[in-house]
C-alpha cells in the first residue's frame, strides 16, 4: 500500500527455516498459458503477490475463472474476449505474455504496450518479430499494438537474444500452430522450464525444454492440468544474500541449489557456506562478505533480478567489488539511495564500483521490485533505524517481506504513515 513503510533496526543474524513458494516469474507466464485451453489448469503453492494478483484480475476482465484455494489457483474458461484493458496492460509488463495465447484462440489481441519501467525500455520487438514468423499481422497503434492471425503457422525463428518473455510467448503461440515451428537462441531460465512443463502436462509436443533451440509440433487442443512451478530463485537468493550480509543459518525449503549456482560459486568461501539437503538449501555464515566481481547476463549466468541485492551486500565486503548490470540498460537507479545510507558505490555506465562502507539507517525510497528488496537487506544491516517506503513496488515480487525476515529474527515492521 502506498501509505506503509518499513522499519527496519540493523543489526540481528538470520537464524531458522522458510519455505520458498512458487516463482512469480512462473506462474505469471502459467496464468496465460492456461488460456490455451477452456479447462481447468491448477497452478500450486503460489505466493500473494500483487503481480500474480493483477494477472489473475486481468484474466478476470477477460471473463475467464480464476479463483484461489489457499496457495493454489485454478483458472479455467473460455477465452472469448481478447482486449487487455489499459488499466492493467499499462501497469504490467507481464500482460505481453497474453498476446501469444489470446492471438493464437481469438486470432486477434490488441495489447496496450506495456510502459517501460525504472530498469529500462522495455520492448517487445522480439515478441512480435517472432509471431510475424508464425503469419501474425501486427499494425502498430498509437498507443500499443494490434495482431491479427487467423491460424498461426509453425516457421523457424532465430531469437536476437534469448528474450525470457519472448521465449515464452513465442512457444505458448507455437504450441495450438499448425505445422512445426523451431525456435532458436531461446531463454534456458527455470521458469522458461517450468512453463514449458506445465504445456506438456497440457498435452503440447515441445522438445529441447531448457536449451537453446526448442522444437515445438503443432497440436489440435489441449487439456487441463496440475503442476508446482519451480520455487523461487530470486526470493530464495534474497535470504541467501541477506543471511551472507547479518551471518546466521538459515534452510531454504523447496529451493534448488542448481538454479543459484554463478551466485553461489561466487559467495561461498571461509565465511559462507552451502549445504544441499533433502529439503532444499542451508546456507550459513559469520556475516563477513568477501568482495567480487561478477555480471549479470541470460540463465545460467548471475541473475539479473539479484544484482541490486548483491550490490548491497557488496558495501560490507573487505575490498573493492565491480558488478556489472549486462541485461538492463538501467538498473541501478536503487544506488542513489543506497548512498544515502552510507554506500559507497560509483555508477559508470554499466558497472557499479562497490567500495567499504559502514551503512547507517537512514529514510529511503524503493522505485522497482528489487532495488527495493536491496535497500531492505543493507537495513537488515545497517546501525540503526532504516525506514523504507515505496513498499508497493517490494510487495510485487514478496509476500509480507516483513515477516520473511522476522520470523528468521530480523527486527522488520511494516508501518503507516
Ligand atoms: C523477465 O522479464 C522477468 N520478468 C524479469 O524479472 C527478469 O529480470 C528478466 O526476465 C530477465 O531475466 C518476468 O518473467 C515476468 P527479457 P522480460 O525479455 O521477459 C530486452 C522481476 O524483477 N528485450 O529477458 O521482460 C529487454 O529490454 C522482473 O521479477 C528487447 O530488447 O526480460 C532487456 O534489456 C524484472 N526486446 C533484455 O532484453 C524484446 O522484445 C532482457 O529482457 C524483449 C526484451
Amino acid at each position: 500500500m502506498k501509505n506503509e513503510y518499513l522499519e527496519i533496526i540493523g543489526g540481528n543474524g538470520l537464524f531458522g527455516k522458510t519455505e520458498v513458494y512458487s516463482a512469480k516469474n512462473a506462474v505469471l507466464p502459467m496464468l496465460a498459458g492456461a488460456m490455451l485451453t477452456s479447462e481447468q489448469v491448477t497452478i500450486k503453492n503460489c505466493p500473494h503477490i500483487s503481480d500474480i494478483q493483477n494477472m489473475c484480475r486481468i484474466r478476470d476482465l477477460l471473463s475467464l475463472e480464476t479463483h484461489w484455494n489457499g496457495r493454489d489457483i485454478v483458472a479455467g474458461g473460455k477465452l472469448v474476449e481478447n482486449h487487455i484493458p489499459e488499466s492493467l496492460s499499462g501497469a504490467m509488463r507481464s500482460s505481453v505474455f497474453m498476446l501469444g495465447p489470446i492471438l493464437s484462440i481469438t486470432g486477434e489481441v490488441k495489447l496496450h504496450t506495456p510502459g517501460g519501467c525504472k530498469i529500462g525500455s522495455r520492448p517487445i520487438d522480439i515478441h512480435l518479430q517472432g509471431l510475424e514468423k508464425l503469419g501474425a499481422k501486427i499494425t502498430p497503434l498509437n498507443d500499443g499494438v494490434l495482431c491479427r492471425a487467423d491460424k498461426l503457422v509453425g516457421n523457424e525463428i532465430v531469437l536476437r537474444y534469448p528474450s525470457v518473455g519472448a521465449t515464452e510467448n513465442l512457444i505458448m503461440s507455437a504450441v495450438l500452430a499448425k505445422g512445426n515451428t523451431t525456435i532458436i537462441g531461446t531463454a534456458r531460465e527455470p521458469e522458461v522450464v517450468s512453463l514449458c512443463r506445465l504445456l506438456v502436462a497440457m498435452g503440447a509436443k515441445i522438445e529441447g525444454i531448457g536449451t537453446s533451440v526448442v522444437k515445438i509440433k503443432g497440436v489440435e487442443g489441449l487439456s487441463g492440468a496440475t503442476i508446482t512451478p519451480v520455487a523461487d530463485r530470486i526470493v530464495a537468493g534474497t535470504i541467501i544474500l541477506a543471511t551472507a550480509l547479518v551471518g546466521g543459518r538459515v534452510t531454504l525449503i523447496g529451493c534448488n541449489p542448481e538454479h543459484l549456482g554463478a551466485m553461489m560459486t561466487k559467495l561461498v568461501s571461509k565465511h559462507f557456506l552451502a549445504i544441499d539437503d533433502s529439503c532444499g538449501m542451508t546456507v550459513e555464515g559469520d556475516g563477513v562478505v568477501e568482495p567480487m566481481e561478477i555480471a549479470s547476463g541470460p540463465y545460467p549466468k548471475f541473475p539479473t533480478d539479484l544484482q541490486p541485492i548483491l550490490t548491497a551486500i557488496l558495501t560490507y565486503a573487505n575490498g573493492r567489488s565491480v558488478v556489472e548490470e549486462k541485461v538492463f540498460e538501467n538498473r541501478f537507479s536503487y544506488v542513489s539511495e543506497l548512498t544515502k545510507m552510507g554506500g559507497k558505490i560509483a555508477v559508470e555506465k554499466d558497472k557499479a564500483i562497490v567500495d567499504k562502507s559502514e551503512l547507517f539507517g537512514a529514510e529511503v525510497t524503493a522505485e522497482d521490485l528489487r532495488g527495493g528488496a536491496g535497500l531492505v537487506v543493507a537495513g537488515l544491516k545497517a546501525v540503526g533505524v532504516t525506514k523504507v517506503k515505496g513498499v508497493e513496488h517490494i510487495d510485487r515480487g514478496y509476500e509480507k517481506i516483513e515477516y520473511l525476515f522476522s520470523s528468521l529474527g530480523a527486527k522488520i515492521t511494516r508501518k503507516k504513515f
